[in-house]
């Protein structure tokens, strides 16, 4: 699953620029699924039929991942830019920034800061590749780009960009690829947009009508110094999101995960995350209401270019979500 994991988060793919990294994982899937098709918005659903008298289950994964875009280019060439998703100005200053045509950008900070003990603000950052005007400059307004950085692995411990939500979706490929056929239906949707607007797995949700609807994604932990309180820890086994800032799980889902835990001898953990929130949001909303919830595999530093999540809870994630499709 290594080698799925680092193909997935070496992949280029900022919100709304997903055709690189679903090209990826369309070629992983379209083996293992009975059909795959592609949504009017881009997200990619793989279906694995089901004997006939069960349920539609939607299980979601968001392919995109947070960047930046080009707002302005200077007379020398220089970047202005806007976040795509939730980029932290912390992590950006000497960041380096990789195009779609392959353009390399490293992020500078202006030199003439008021009050330099202060974070700077996007506004106070640029993007530098090396163009010597505006005529010459390999990108331009509307080209987006992500952080790069390589795919390392420390013992138990993985470390990349993207892992929010590749990780999600090599978790889908795995228990797809695992899983035997059940009574239900069961799609796999590796939804695009999730960073900024959750329309991806909303229009995806209201295609299929799932009777019942389940969001992999990453969550954040309490076990690093001076975090804030939070009972999730890294290599305690995937977390059963009970609440977010934009849901409350549905009872049905959540009681559902944890038995399937238990009954797979998973370890797990129950996640309150008082920021942020997942596909589950939106998909809980579509049409009359489906019961929604999530599964989450907890992830240090997200959002920076370096998130770090455990094997053993990715592992675990893949166990629960087989015994809870059944
Ligand atoms: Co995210
Ligand atoms: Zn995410």
């Amino acid at each position: 699953m290594r080698d799925l994991i680092r193909k997935l988060t070496e992949t280029y793919g900022p919100s709304g620029f997903e055709d690189r990294i679903r090209a990826v994982i369309r070629e992983e899937v379209e083996s293992l699924a009975d059909e795959v098709r592609v949504t009017p918005l881009g997200s990619l659903v793989a279906v694995k039929k089901g004997t006939g008298e069960g349920r539609r289950i939607m299980l979601a994964a968001h392919m995109d991942e947070i960047g930046v875009m080009v707002s302005h280019v200077d007379e020398k060439g220089f970047l202005r830019f806007t976040a795509i998703g939730g980029v932290n100005p912390l992590t950006c200053i000497g960041a380096r920034v990789q195009f779609e045509n392959g353009t390399l950008g490293v992020i500078g900070i202006e030199g003439k800061r008021e009050d330099r003990s202060k974070v700077p603000t996007l506004n106070q950052l640029y993007i530098d590749v090396g163009a010597t005007s505006k005529e010459d400059c390999p990108v331009r307004v509307g080209d987006a780009a992500v952080f790069v950085r390589p795919f390392a692995e420390q013992g138990q411990r993985l470390v990349a960009k993207a892992m929010d939500d590749r990780i999600g979706c090599a978790v889908l490929i795995e228990t797809l690829r695992r899983l035997k056929k059940t009574q239900n239906e069961i799609y796999f949707v590796f939804s695009v947009q999730e960073e900024t607007t959750l329309s991806g797995a909303r229009t995806a949700a209201y295609g299929i009508e799932p009777d019942l609807a389940i969001a992999v994604d990453v969550t954040g932990t309490g076990d690093t110094p001076e975090a804030r309180p939070m009972a999730v820890e890294l290599g305690k086994g995937p977390a059963v999101k009970v609440q977010d800032r934009g849901m409350i799980a549905h009872p049905l889902v959540r009681d559902l995960l944890v038995k399937a835990a238990e009954a797979a001898g998973v370890p797990y953990q129950m996640e309150v995350l008082e920021y942020g929130t997942t596909d589950a949001a939106a998909m809980q909303l579509v049409r009359a209401g489906v019961p929604s919830g999530c599964l989450s595999i907890p992830c240090r530093y997200v959002h920076t270019p370096s998130e770090m999540v455990d094997e053993g809870d990715v592992e675990g994630a893949v166990k629960v979500l087989i015994e809870a499709v059944r």
